[in-house]
């Protein structure tokens, strides 16, 4: 495995392979991102994993600043699943000059997260598409943990014709359901007991739509409320369509069911999918 964190040489050293794909992390890597990585080599790629902590897509008063970087563990991580190359860009090297050129996001990227983090799509999406740009790769592989993410990078990528094939993955979870995710690290332990909360709820709502409910309000009012009797501080808990992520109609029968709260001073997110037959 090499660790690359010029552009120049990543280019050069990619010349040669026909079958890559890219797995994009900003790193303080989990079991989540590794299974990215194993997906990737079990379509026989060469694989690339990025990391990259992209400042674009924080928000002012966001958790850039103490956001994990664990890039020698990282490695050693990456290693163990038979990545070929982990391309780790400084600032400098993404970004030599301030960036002018930002994606536009699609209107799907102003609801929900949108809402609650300003700036949040567009600086994401204009890293995603350079990393794509960069790595030029036959597929890239994105975890549905990131769902809203997953669906603005799709239009996107479809939008501009972005000769890439675009993979989901599964989100990976703890024994206790929360799902895994960098921020996690962030929790007390109480906290951490506690976040299981946000999954539970999320299971309710299925379960309750699954056995033919249909009032889909007045569930996410219900986990609403026992999330905040909790000590949660709630920004959405919303049934959506899993395509284009619009409110469902009455034929619908692929919803997703997606959240967003803090515990404390962390913001978890999660989301599951509920097939209707
Ligand atoms: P990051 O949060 O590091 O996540 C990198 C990838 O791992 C994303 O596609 C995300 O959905 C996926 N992932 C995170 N937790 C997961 C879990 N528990 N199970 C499965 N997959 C999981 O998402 C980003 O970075 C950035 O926005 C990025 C796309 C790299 C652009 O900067």
């Amino acid at each position: 495995m090499q660790i690359i964190h010029s552009i120049a040489e990543l280019r050069q050293r990619l010349s040669a392979e026909s079958n890559v794909t890219v797995v994009p992390t900003m790193g303080n890597l989990h079991e989540g991102h590794l299974s990215l990585a194993q997906r990737a080599k079990a379509r026989g790629s060469y694989v690339v994993v990025s990391i990259f902590v992209n400042h674009l897509q924080f928000e002012p008063g966001g958790d850039f600043d103490r956001y994990p970087r664990t890039l020698n563990d990282d490695c050693a991580k990456l290693k163990t699943v038979g990545v070929d190359i982990v391309f780790a860009p400084d600032d400098q090297e993404m970004y030599p000059e301030p960036q002018q050129v930002i994606v536009q996001p699609p209107p799907l990227a102003e609801m929900l997260e949108g809402e609650y983090r300003p700036g949040h799509f567009a600086g994401m999406l204009t890293v995603v598409l350079k990393l794509l740009n960069i790595v030029q790769p036959d597929a890239a592989i994105f975890g549905k943990k990131d769902y809203q993410q997953l669906a603005v990078i799709r239009e996107m990528v479809q939008q501009v014709n972005l000769p890439v094939e675009i993979i989901a993955a599964d989100t990976v979870r703890a024994a206790d359901g929360l799902a895994l995710s960098s921020r996690n690290g962030y929790l007390s332990e109480a906290e951490r007991t506690e976040a299981v909360r946000l999954n539970q709820q999320l299971r309710v709502i299925k379960t309750a739509i699954e056995s033919g409910q249909r009032d889909y309000a007045s569930l996410e009012d219900i986990a609403i409320s026992e999330l905040t009797e909790h000590g949660w501080k709630v920004n959405y808990i919303a049934v959506r369509e899993q395509r284009g992520l619009s409110l469902p109609h009455s034929a619908s029968t692929k919803l997703v069911v997606l959240a967003a709260a803090w515990l404390g001073k962390t913001r978890l997110i999660d989301n599951l999918e509920i097939a209707l037959t």
